[in-house]
């Protein structure tokens, strides 16, 4: 049998100063930093099923099968990224579940502009680019039980200090070190964005509001509204960020579609 990960390879002297801060409130109730793992999506998964607390948080500093979404691959070198994973139980009605990617990216988006200065937008649903080029990148990932939410994975890569990035994604990638000139204190951005994410998601599961004040922030932080879009093969203008989390956008014939998942080209 597997030991318990409490016991695996987890090292205690990363993240000191935040790991003392921690909890925060929700996130942090358990704390997992790796040097190195295959994705911290699967070890949150794993800490899930063996019944973690919800704001367990899993952060690495290289992951070997680093995934993103759509099916693709997210790689970062080694101690230059953020890579973390959020373990979430939100009791919300399944129909909800999409508008957590949202509510990350709103976090992320602030964490990033409160620590570096850069301004970066969220493209639909939750990139976050800086001048045309993706900073970070959100993948949430979930498990159902009996029609409802059992837990959800929000997994965060943020490119913090990576100086250069391979030919495929060279000229749509972009880190804050590149765009300030300057590293950035990972551990810090780190407890930023954590701070943000505990923030926003009490708002969201229903201290706060719910998710009309998320929906509002993500509209203020996006550069998709108002900017000609392609989605579901239909060009068109992106209108507004719907109730559901879904995009309103404005295709040629004068109708209006709804985009609920997927990316726009
Ligand atoms: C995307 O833009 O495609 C989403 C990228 C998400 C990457 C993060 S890094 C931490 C976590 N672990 C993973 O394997 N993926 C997410």
């Amino acid at each position: 049998m597997k030991p318990p990960l409490s016991e695996e390879a987890t090292d205690r002297s990363l993240y000191p100063r935040l790991a003392a801060r921690l909890p925060l409130g929700v996130i942090g109730r358990a704390f997992y930093p790796f040097h190195s793992l295959g994705s911290t999506q699967d070890i949150a998964g794993r800490l899930a099923a063996e019944g973690a607390p919800e704001g367990t948080v899993v952060v690495a500093d290289y992951q070997t099968r680093g995934r993103g979404r759509l099916g693709r691959s997210w790689s970062a070198e080694a101690r230059a990224n953020l890579l973390v994973s959020v373990l979430l139980r939100p009791q919300v009605p399944l129909a909800r579940l999409p508008q957590l990617s949202l509510v990350a990216a709103v976090a992320c988006a602030e964490a990033i502009r409160e620590f570096s200065g850069l301004a970066v937008g969220i493209q639909w649903p939750n990139d976050l680019l800086f001048a045309g080029r993706k900073v970070a990148g959100i993948l949430s990932e979930s498990t159902m039980r009996s029609g409802k939410i059992d837990y959800a994975v929000v997994g965060i890569g943020v490119n913090v200090n990576q100086a250069d990035f391979p030919g495929e994604i060279r000229d749509t990638a972009t880190s804050l070190a590149l765009e300030l000139g300057t590293r950035v204190d990972r551990e810090g951005l780190l407890d930023a964005l954590l701070s943000a994410l505990d923030r926003w998601y009490r708002v969201f599961a229903g201290e706060g509001g719910g998710f009309p004040p998320v929906r509002d922030a993500w509209r203020r932080l996006s550069v998709t509204l108002g900017a000609e879009v392609s989605a579901s093969g239909r060009k068109g203008v992106a209108l507004d960020l719907d109730e559901d989390g879904a995009l309103v956008v404005l295709v040629g014939s004068g109708e209006q579609i709804r985009v609920l998942c997927g990316e726009l080209q």
